[in-house]
């Protein structure tokens, strides 16, 4: 194992925060970088404690404000996890000068901190909001499906993966971009991508109303947090140059979940419906064979195991 530092930036969001610890957990020393715009401060509680000081350092900057290289160039990490985005599709419609912004300068002010203080390797998560609407014949959609993006925030994210391989061509700066299903788990907030599971899991605990939006008939790949963070692990010694599927490989329907979540929570509520919301595709689910095959990666936590998760975190939060 290397002595150089990881940096990981949007460390104090959902899928990053799950991921400092991680890394600490497997004695790393951490940089975790965050502008705090929709991360928080007390998803690090654990990495800011007693038991990893001296091996965790959070700096808090906009990744695109010209602070990061000497950041980068201070504690020289070997491998840099990019994950700070602006991850609200709906945000992306409504402004997507201000999405292209953070998801597409921002990674570019990411690679050129990299290439100038030497950085090995850029870990990149990308999403399957990307690649649009797949036929049923096409399901599970592995890393050949490229059909177009159906908002901003899929065109931003996709773009950045041009940039990955613009950096590694002319600076042979390596990289590895995770195509990353709908990840679930503790510390999500309702906003963005996956956020139905942190949205039902809080309102059935409170005894609130859940909306479903359209007939609750589409269906999504849920993937664990636990598993999506494995997958960065491996990535940053395998997979260079690629991309890869990370997710199930299963179909969930949001009706499904519904249930399986109200049954855990003996919610008693039905659901109100609403108007299924526009740039949202019918079906996704993701083929991780590529994944397996080159770095080793599968999804181990069930459903019903990574709920159970989530709804224990969610009670405790309170
Ligand atoms: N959650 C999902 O289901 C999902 C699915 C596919 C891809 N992704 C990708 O995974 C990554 C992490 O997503 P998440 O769900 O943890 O979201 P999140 O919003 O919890 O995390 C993003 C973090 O980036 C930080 N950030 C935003 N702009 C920044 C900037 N300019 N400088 C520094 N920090 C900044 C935010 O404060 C936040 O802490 C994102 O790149 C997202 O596109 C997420």
């Amino acid at each position: 194992m290397s002595a150089r530092p990881v940096l990981v930036t949007g460390a104090a969001g959902f899928i990053g925060s799950n991921l400092v610890d991680r890394l600490l957990e497997d004695g790393r020393h951490v940089i975790g970088v965050d502008d705090l715009s929709t991360g928080s401060l007390s998803n690090l509680a654990e990495a800011r404690s007693e038991r990893h000081a001296g091996r965790f350092d959070f700096v808090r900057l906009d990744v695109r404000q010209g602070g990061l290289l000497p950041v980068v160039e201070r504690h020289r990490p070997e491998v840099i996890h990019h994950l700070a985005a602006q991850i609200d599709v709906r945000r992306s419609v409504d402004d997507p000068l201000h999405d292209a912004d953070v998801n597409v300068l921002g990674t570019i002010a990411v690679l050129e901190a990299a290439r100038q203080a030497g950085v090995r390797k850029v870990c990149y998560a990308s999403s399957i909001g990307s690649y649009g609407e797949p036929s049923e014949e096409q399901l599970p959609v592995n890393e050949s499906f490229t059909t177009p993006a159906v908002s901003p925030y899929g065109v931003s994210k996709r773009v950045a993966i041009d940039y990955l391989r613009t950096y590694e061509q002319l600076y042979g700066l390596e990289w590895t971009a995770l195509t990353l299903a709908n990840v679930y788990g503790p510390r999500q907030t309702t906003s963005g991508e996956g956020g139905v599971v942190a949205t039902f899991a809080g309102r059935m605990l409170a005894g609130e109303p859940c909306t479903i939006f359209g007939d609750g008939e589409q269906t999504r790949d849920f993937v664990f947090v636990d598993d999506v963070v494995h997958a960065f692990v491996l990535a940053s010694d395998r997979g260079c140059g690629q991309r890869f599927m990370v997710g199930t490989g299963e179909r969930t329907s949001i009706n499904q979940l519904f249930r399986a979540l109200a049954a855990a929570t003996a919610y008693g509520h039905a659901p109100t419906h609403a108007d299924a919301q526009p740039g949202e595709v019918r079906h996704s689910s993701l083929d991780a064979r590529e994944a397996g095959q080159q770095l080793g990666w599968k999804p181990w936590t069930t459903l019903e195991e990574g709920l159970a998760a989530t709804l224990a975190w969610a009670a405790d939060r309170g």
